[in-house]
C-alpha cells in the first residue's frame, strides 16, 4: 500500500534532531520511574496520597492545585485545601461504611467539589467511577447496574435520572448543590463534609488494588467497565513529565471532562503527580470563553481535542489577537485523528505546532505521541513512548513491513494497561487474543522511521466530537421507539465532528416517514441515552441489510452511504 503523506516536510519538524529520541528509549527503565514514588521502599501505595498530600508534605501546601472557574464561579484551592477536603471527604464515605474496593460513583457537572470527592474516594481505597453529566436514565443505568455501586455523588438536578428502585445496590446518594431534598439514602453534600473530622487514615494499598473505572462503548453488547490500578500512576507521571512536559511552573489546562478518561489521567492524574496548578473550565465550549481561559489563567501546556481545534479554526484566526496566548508553550491533542491542516493552522494560529497523542480507555494513559524533541510529521500520531513497543500486526500476529495497513498492536505490559473488564472476562481476554500483544481494534500503517499513521476502526465504533459511540447501545435505544423496527447505526464523516451519527431505521406497520418523526426519534435517544450519541441523520429503508443470523450489516450501510463497493455479502440474508 502506498501513502503519500509521509514525508516530513522540513518547515515542519520542530526538533530535526531525532536521536534525542532514541537515547531516551535507550536510557529508558520504568523501575527507575518507579523510584520517584514514596511507596517504592514501602510498596503500599495511594494515588491520592502521590497527586495531593504528599506535594503538601514537601512544603507546597500553599500552592494552588485548581484553578476553577465557570460562568457563575471562580476558586482557587491550594494543595493544601485540596488535602484537607479530600481527608473530609474520605470521613464522609468512611461514616457510611464505604471503603476498599467498594465502587463510588460521581454523576455531575465540573465543580472543585467533583475535584474534591474523587480524591477522598480514592483515600478510602475505594474504586472511583466518573460519570458524564449529558447521560441520561438508561445509560446511567447501565453503568451504576453493571459496576454494582454503592454510592453516587450527583446533584438535585442530575437526580431524576438516576433510577433508584431499580438500583437495590446503590445505598448513598450524596448530593451536591442548593435545595437539596431528604429522603432515604440522600445525603447532604455539604453538611455532611461540615461534620467531617480533618484527620484521615489513608487506606494504604497494593500496586495492584483497584484505582478507576471508566466505561466505554463496544460495536456489540453494553458499555465495557474498564477497570483500572493503582499501578498505573508510573505512566500518568511519567507521560506528564516527557509527553505534556510538564514543569514546576506550568499552569496546565487539559479540556476533558473526568468523564471521559482523558480527563481523569490528564486531567487529575499526570498534572498532580507532578505538582503542577491545574486549570478546570466548567460549562460549554465557547472560542471566546477558551481563548479567555487560557489568557487569564495564564496557561502554558493545553491538551484538547481535534474537534475542539476543528471548531476554533472554524471561529477563524482574527480573533486570537484579542488574547495574550503567549504563555502558550505546548499544546497536544487526543481523541482521534489530528488532519495535518489543524497542526498548519495551530501553528499560524498560535506559534505552536499541535502534539497529537494516540492513546486509548483501556490503555489508561498515553503510548503513541509527538514530544518535545522528536521531529513531527503532520496527520501522524507519533513514535511509542520510551518503554512500550508497538508494532502493526496481520490477524496472525505476525508482524508487517513498513507501509502496510493492518492491526495496531502494543506489547504488554505497560503501567497502565486496564486489568479487567467489570464482569466481561471474556472480553478482556479478545484484546490479549495475540500472545505478548495488546490489540487495540484500531488500523494502522507504520513508515520506516517508526512513525505510526492512524487509518480508522476496524470494528464499527462511531468517533463523534471525540467521543467514541458503539453502534450497538443507539440502536437498542431506538427500537425501543415505537415507530421503530429495525435500526442500524454508522458513523458517517463529518467535517467538524469527525463523524456523526447516521440511523437507517426501518418503521413498523402503521407508521409512515416524516420530518416530525425523524425529530421525535432523534429527541428519543437524546433524551434516554445522551445527546451525543442522538442519530443527526436519519434515513427511513424498508428493509435494513442483515446477515442470516440477524445481525445488522453495518458496513453494506456505510458502503451504501459512502457509494462504496459492498464487499463480501454471502453471509446476508435474502
Ligand atoms: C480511540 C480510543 C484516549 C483518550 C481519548 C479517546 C481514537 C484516540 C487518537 C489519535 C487517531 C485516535 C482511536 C482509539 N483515537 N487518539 N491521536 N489519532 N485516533 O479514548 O474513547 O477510549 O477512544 O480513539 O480509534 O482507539 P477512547
Amino acid at each position: 500500500m502506498n501513502h503519500t503523506h509521509k514525508e516530513v516536510l522540513a518547515s515542519e519538524v520542530t526538533h530535526s534532531n531525532l536521536s534525542h529520541y532514541e537515547q531516551a528509549v535507550e536510557r529508558f527503565s520504568w523501575k527507575e520511574i518507579e523510584s520517584h514514588f514514596t511507596w517504592y521502599d514501602t510498596g503500599k501505595v495511594n494515588m491520592a496520597y502521590e497527586a495531593i498530600d504528599r506535594h503538601v508534605a514537601e512544603g507546597l501546601g500553599d500552592k494552588t492545585a485548581l484553578l476553577y472557574s465557570d460562568s457563575s464561579r471562580e476558586e482557587a484551592v491550594t494543595f493544601a485545601q485540596m488535602k484537607e477536603q479530600s481527608d473530609k471527604f474520605g470521613n464522609v464515605l468512611r461514616k457510611y461504611g464505604i471503603g476498599k474496593g467498594d465502587r463510588v460513583f460521581i454523576f455531575m457537572p465540573r465543580s472543585p467539589e467533583l475535584y474534591v470527592s474523587l480524591l477522598g474516594t480514592l483515600k478510602v481505597g475505594a474504586v472511583v467511577g466518573p460519570l458524564f453529566e449529558a447521560f441520561m436514565e438508561t445509560a446511567v443505568k447501565d453503568r451504576l447496574e453493571d459496576s454494582g455501586a454503592v454510592a453516587l455523588i450527583t446533584t438535585p438536578a442530575l437526580l431524576p435520572r438516576v433510577k433508584r428502585e431499580e438500583l437495590p445496590l446503590l445505598k448513598h446518594l450524596i448530593l451536591v448543590g442548593e435545595d437539596i431534598p431528604e429522603g432515604e439514602g440522600l445525603l447532604n453534600y455539604q453538611k455532611e463534609m461540615e461534620q467531617a473530622s480533618t484527620d484521615l487514615q489513608i487506606e494504604w494499598l497494593d500496586r495492584e488494588d483497584g484505582m478507576i473505572m471508566h466505561y466505554t462503548s463496544g460495536s456489540t453488547g453494553k458499555p465495557k467497565g474498564v477497570y483500572h490500578v493503582q499501578n498505573a500512576m508510573i505512566q500518568h507521571y511519567y507521560t506528564g513529565k516527557v509527553v505534556l512536559d510538564l514543569r514546576e511552573d506550568d499552569v496546565y489546562w487539559c479540556t476533558a471532562d473526568p468523564g471521559w478518561v482523558t480527563g481523569t489521567s490528564y486531567g487529575i492524574f499526570a498534572p498532580w503527580l507532578n505538582g503542577v496548578t491545574n486549570v478546570i473550565r466548567g460549562g460549554r465550549f465557547s472560542p471566546q470563553d477558551w481563548y479567555n481561559t487560557l489568557a487569564k489563567n495564564k496557561v502554558t501546556v493545553w491538551y484538547s481535542a481535534p474537534t475542539a481545534f476543528r471548531m476554533l479554526m472554524g471561529a477563524g484566526s482574527d480573533m486570537i489577537s484579542e488574547y495574550d496566548l503567549s504563555h502558550l508553550r505546548h499544546v497536544l491533542s487526543v481523541g482521534e485523528p489530528l488532519n495535518p491542516e489543524v497542526v498548519r493552522w495551530g501553528h499560524k494560529a498560535y506559534g505552536q505546532r499541535i502534539h497529537d497523542t494516540w492513546w486509548m480507555t483501556e490503555t489508561g494513559g498515553q503510548l503513541i505521541c509527538n514530544y518535545p524533541g522528536m521531529a513531527i510529521k503532520p496527520g501522524s500520531m507519533g513514535r511509542p513512548i520510551p518503554g512500550v513497543k508497538a508494532a502493526i500486526l496481520d490477524d496472525q500476529g505476525r508482524e508487517v513491513p513498513p507501509n502496510t495497513m493492518g492491526n495496531l498492536a502494543i506489547q504488554t505490559p505497560w503501567p497502565s494497561m486496564m486489568r479487567q473488564i467489570w464482569n466481561n472476562p471474556a472480553k478482556y481476554e479478545e484484546y490479549f487474543r495475540i500472545p505478548g500483544w495488546y490489540i487495540s481494534g484500531d488500523s494502522a500503517y507504520m513508515d520506516e522511521e517508526g512513525y505510526f499513521w492512524f487509518q480508522g476502526r476496524i470494528d464499527d465504533v462511531i468517533n463523534s466530537s471525540g467521543e467514541r459511540i458503539g453502534p450497538f447501545e443507539v440502536e437498542s435505544k431506538l427500537v425501543e421507539h415505537p415507530a421503530v423496527a429495525e435500526a442500524g447505526v454508522i458513523g458517517k464523516p463529518d467535517v467538524t465532528r469527525g463523524e456523526i451519527i447516521k440511523a437507517f431505521i426501518s418503521l413498523r406497520e402503521g407508521y409512515e416517514p416524516s420530518q416530525e418523526l425523524k425529530d421525535d426519534i432523534y429527541r428519543f435517544v437524546k433524551e434516554g441515552l445522551s445527546a451525543h450519541a442522538a442519530p443527526r441523520e436519519i434515513e427511513f429503508k424498508d428493509k435494513l441489510p442483515k446477515t442470516r443470523s440477524g445481525k445488522i450489516m453495518r458496513r453494506v450501510l456505510k458502503a451504501w452511504e459512502l457509494d462504496l463497493p459492498t464487499g463480501d455479502l454471502s453471509t446476508i440474508e435474502d
